[in-house]
């Protein structure tokens, strides 16, 4: 396949559709729950510095990559290889990358249709009066409800299918430039809300005063895979998307940026959801459903709750939204490089994930005693294993192709980060991020 010529419109375009593909469910549903259930400060610090030393030079890694390459990420993969004379194999990682994004998207399709479910039920005053056993029996009464989850997967795969078959740039960018600036202000609205809360000192205690007896081998894989699930890092997703990054535009320069945007978000809704966890005296542990179940507790009888909790809802839809477009790109990409059209891709696609994601919603009711590895449903694996084990290794590899393989004129052009910015870059990705990938991998796993 030829080079594209499609480009983002601006600098802003890319980084704000960057920060569209890694603002989303890990911000403001994953974070909270996972962070609960590890104990809290301890694990975010773990999780930052994993941002820091991994997350993000990694990130650069991959889109350099692709902008580089100028092509799907299978394409560039194989077509970088081939310059710098070694195999053109390199390729399969594109495939694998979209293998990831394929399992991700099949549940992250029904969780963002429950934000669906639930912004409606929250705007037309669904959750007022409601006491805490009602609403957790609720969120339950909606999980044992196959109809109603897939319906609401079904609007959100549709959703997201559309804007992907536009096409990125036409479709991302109209998006991402009223989605994301919006999304920011209503975050702070509701942190600025969380503030007036009794459970705000003791939330930013808990999410703040590390307590390092807590952390396992294991604790490391979850803070590891959530750093690169949050950043949208290590499946060739954001590959995809440097192959339309404009030229003379710093790459470190974007990729902190994102980053810094990333962590504020989860520490926005982190601090929000945990005042309303501790003002109501609720389990930070509570698992996938905490944002779900929480926030309408504490909205429940609160004056213009119910707005509130439309908001927060309708925020995180548009979050999930731009997230999941990103997520479709590589699998779309990958079988537009094999000759499809735009549009017909975007129909496999959606088809094939919204199968997979039928096994998601059927895992919290008639599925819901089928165990796999580990006493896991079918939800609970592709929730887990995608994100801690096929990321960190899809990051290993693009961060050893890109910093190892490719064309050393390619990177540093790609980069754009002058030569001394390039060498400090490279010397991260060797020596500090692939040693602590294989390190942490490794003891998390024997
Ligand atoms: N980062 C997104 C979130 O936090 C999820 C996501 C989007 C993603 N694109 C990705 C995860 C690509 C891995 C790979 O919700």
């Amino acid at each position: 396949m030829n080079q594209t010529l499609e480009r983002w419109s601006s600098r802003r375009a890319f980084i704000l559709a960057v920060t569209g593909a890694a603002v989303g469910l890990g911000n403001i549903w994953r974070f909270p729950y996972i962070t609960g259930e590890n104990g809290g400060a301890a694990f975010l610090l773990l999780y930052i510095a994993f941002v820091v030393l991994l997350g993000l030079p990694v990130m650069m890694a991959e889109i350099l990559i692709g902008r580089a390459g100028r092509r799907g990420p299978m394409q560039s993969l194989g077509h970088l290889a081939r310059q710098a004379g070694s195999s053109g194999h390199w390729r399969w990682l594109g495939l694998f990358g979209a293998f990831t994004v394929f399992c991700i998207l099949s549940f992250y399709s029904v969780v963002s249709g429950w934000s669906i479910d639930f912004m409606v039920n929250a705007f037309s005053g669904g959750f007022v009066g409601k006491t805490g056993p009602e609403i957790g029996a609720g969120f339950d009464a909606f999980l044992a409800d196959p109809l109603r989850m897939t319906l609401n997967h079904t609007l959100f795969l549709v959703m997201t299918m559309v804007v992907v078959a536009a096409g990125v740039s036409k479709g991302l960018e109209r998006l991402n430039n009223l989605l994301m600036p919006l999304l920011y202000l209503l975050l702070i609205v509701l942190a600025g809300h969380a503030a007036t809360m009794a459970g705000f000192g003791p939330a930013l205690k808990w999410l703040f005063t590390p307590d390092f007896s807590a952390l396992t081998p294991l604790v490391f894989i979850h803070a590891m895979g959530h750093a690169f699930f949050t950043l949208a890092v290590g499946a060739c997703a954001l590959m995809a998307y440097g192959a339309y990054m404009p030229d003379h535009q710093s790459l470190p320069g974007a990729a902190v940026a994102v980053a810094v945007l990333d962590v504020a978000v989860a520490l926005l809704a982190g601090i929000a959801i945990f005042s309303v966890v501790f003002t109501q005296g609720m389990d930070p542990a509570e698992g996938p459903g905490l944002v779900f179940v929480t926030l309408p507790v504490a909205f429940a009888d609160l004056p213009g709750g119910a707005f509130w909790l439309g908001l927060f809802f309708l925020l995180l839809l548009l979050a999930t939204w731009t997230s999941s477009i990103n997520l479709a790109e590589p699998m779309v990409a990958t079988l537009q490089g094999w000759g499809l059209k735009r549009r017909s891709a975007a129909l496999v696609v959606g088809l094939c994930v919204w199968l997979v994601g039928l096994l998601c919603v059927l895992s919290f009711s008639t599925l819901s005693d089928v165990y796999l590895i580990g006493q896991m449903t079918f939800f609970g694996l592709v929730s887990t294993i995608p994100p801690e084990v096929f990321l960190p290794l899809g990051g290993l590899l693009i961060a050893i192709f890109a910093a190892w393989v490719m064309p050393e004129q390619e990177a540093l052009r790609a980069l754009d980060a002058g030569p001394n910015g390039f060498r400090l870059w490279r010397a991260v990705v060797r020596w500090v991020s692939i040693p602590l990938v294989v390190v942490v991998l490794v003891s998390g796993l024997i």
